[in-house]
């Protein structure tokens, strides 16, 4: 017995050596350098009380740079699963205070074993990234790990869910696993991620320029779009987490949780009556429309500082999970360009490859005019968003609100490439082109003056500037009183549940990239 508890004892200590991760001194820089620590981080992201570590005594191997005089416990990464909102999530986090959380073998096979068990369970695996890169001690074993990582970060894409948290250093290659996963948020002044850091640029190219300014979260939140959130610290962004998965199932097998809806489902709006303003080159806000018409007003916007021309995020109707596509006339007046193509198309994939359904809000003037847009490959980029749109066999549901122009009609979820039911408000415009340019090309050498041009342009708006003709062939199956909407949404949400729709077998298709 008493043998017993001494082994008990040895154990507990084992146990609190292992939570000390690098020791105190170091979690205290780490404290005050505005960062939590793995543990307390992991803490805060689940359900109090249900994480499980697994792997807490693993220890690297290597033995150069008398590395086998320095070990700690864990080896840089804690690792495990528990739950949120009583759902099964697998997670590993890098611990900044043991060898600055850099990859080793060790610590690489922790984190593939755990990607490998969140995969054949089918659950979410969290990455809470914070780390000083490769194991320099352990050279190519170090990249090996990596490598590992990546090649199941692929093989889990459209199976589980993955999300990485960019807490702290992320540098090299480390980058590419999050690049991977569906959805990377980052923590404002304390997270930095770029592929080769200030130094290297200053060398190679003579730029100065500095790893916030670089890699901070802002900048990929704003100009290059490798980034989808921003938090404020570290608590913030494990709510944001917490938020994000309550809007996805757990794998590509399940549907997302529906859940009770408190908000009336037939609930009015008349202010929707009167948001399109007469002047159709007079913008408004479309985020008012989807605020008005969502369970609660609970909206999570994806990507929220970058193309702000095109909207998308997640919400709930009737209870139900879907992904919100909408052109914001407010911004560049909604046309699709190159970035907001590739924005929308990334998460439209995303929708579909974990059965949410896709609500579109449309309200588009075209594609963006211009040598920087072509040179810049719009026609493949905008083709992604129409492939991603074919592609998708989820319910697809579209209202067109005002402007449906030309090409970008037919890739906003027309009716055409698979939309199962389609809406116009009668302030719809469904035309090859706006009125104007469509005059000046019909009426060319034939205007007589102001007031022809004005009668002519009113004439063509009439008569196919609006949802009327497309109604009349079927590509609009209701045309609806905006104060309906949300009810109108709800309801096809309702038609199209039980929908089952398959693209032909085939190895994988071909997204033009
Ligand atoms: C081993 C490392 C480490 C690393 C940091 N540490 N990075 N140990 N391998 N890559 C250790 C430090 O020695 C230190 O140990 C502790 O972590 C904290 O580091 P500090 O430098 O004190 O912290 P800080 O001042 O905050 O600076 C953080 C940092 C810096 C900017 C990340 O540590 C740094 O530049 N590290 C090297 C980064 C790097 O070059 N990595 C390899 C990149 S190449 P003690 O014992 O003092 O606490 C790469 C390729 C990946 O990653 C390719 C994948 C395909």
């Amino acid at each position: 017995m008493a043998d017993q508890l001494r082994k008990n004892k040895i154990l507990e200590d084992k146990h609190l050596m292992a939570e000390l991760g690098g020791g105190q001194a170091r979690i205290d820089k780490q404290h005050a350098a505005g960062r939590k620590t793995a543990r307390e981080r992991i803490n805060i992201l689940l359900d109090p009380n249900t994480f499980v570590e697994v792997d807490k005594f693993v220890t690297h191997t290597a033995t150069d740079f008398e590395m086998d005089k320095n070990k700690f416990f864990g080896d840089g990464v804690v690792a495990g699963y528990g739950k949120i909102d009583g759902r099964i999530i697998y997670v590993f986090a890098q611990d900044f205070t043991v060898f600055g959380g850099s990859l080793s073998r060790a610590n690489a096979n922790k984190i593939t074993k755990l990607m490998d068990m969140a995969l054949k369970m089918g659950a979410p695996v969290i990455g809470l990234n914070d780390s000083g890169g490769a194991r320099i001690q352990e050279g190519v074993e170090s990249l090996a790990g990596y490598a590992d990582i990546f090649y199941r970060n692929v093989k889990s894409s459209g199976v589980i869910p993955q999300i990485s948290a960019v807490l702290g250093p992320c540098a090299g290659g480390a980058v590419y696993s999050p690049a991977i996963t569906d959805f990377i948020l980052m923590v404002k002044e304390t997270s930095y991620m770029f592929v080769t850091g200030p130094d290297v640029i200053k060398t190679v190219t003579n730029e100065e320029v500095t790893k916030e300014e670089l890699g901070g979260a802002m900048t990929h939140n704003k100009k290059s779009g490798v980034a989808h959130f921003t938090a404020d610290d570290d608590d913030q962004a494990m709510m944001m987490i917490r938020e994000l998965m309550s809007f996805l199932p757990s794998n590509n097998m399940e549907d997302p949780l529906r859940k009770p809806c408190t908000d009336d489902v037939n609930r009015e709006i008349p202010k929707l009556d009167t948001i399109i303003p007469d002047d159709p080159n007079k913008p408004y806000d479309m985020k008012e429309i989807i605020l008005a018409v969502i369970d609660n007003g609970h909206f999570l916007e994806v990507q929220p500082h970058y193309a702000q021309n095109i909207i998308v995020g997640f919400a709930r109707i009737d209870g139900r999970s879907v992904g919100i596509v909408a052109n914001q006339p407010q911004v560049l007046a909604g046309v699709l360009d190159i970035d907001s193509s590739t924005k929308a198309a990334r998460f439209v994939r995303f929708c579909d490859a974990f059965n949410i359904p896709l609500i579109t809000l449309e309200d588009v003037p075209g594609f963006l005019p211009g040598t920087a847009q072509e040179f810049g490959g719009i026609i493949k980029h905008g083709a992604k968003l129409l492939y991603a749109f074919c592609e998708a066999t989820v319910p697809k549901i579209t209202l067109i609100t005002r402007k449906a122009y030309g090409g970008a009609y037919d890739v906003m979820s027309s009716k055409h490439i698979g939309a199962d039911y389609n809406f116009a408000y009668p302030t719809a415009e469904i035309a090859v082109m706006g009125p104007d340019g469509a005059v000046n090309i019909i009426y060319r050498n034939k205007i007589k003056d102001d007031d022809h041009k004005k009668q002519v342009v009113q004439e063509y708006r009439d008569n196919f500037a609006s949802p009327y003709k497309a109604a009349e062939l079927g590509y609009i199956d209701e045309i609806i009183y905006p104060h309906n909407t949300r009810k109108k949404l709800a309801q096809a949400l309702e038609m199209t549940e039980n929908k089952s729709e398959s693209m032909p077998p085939k190895k994988h298709g071909n997204i033009p990239l």
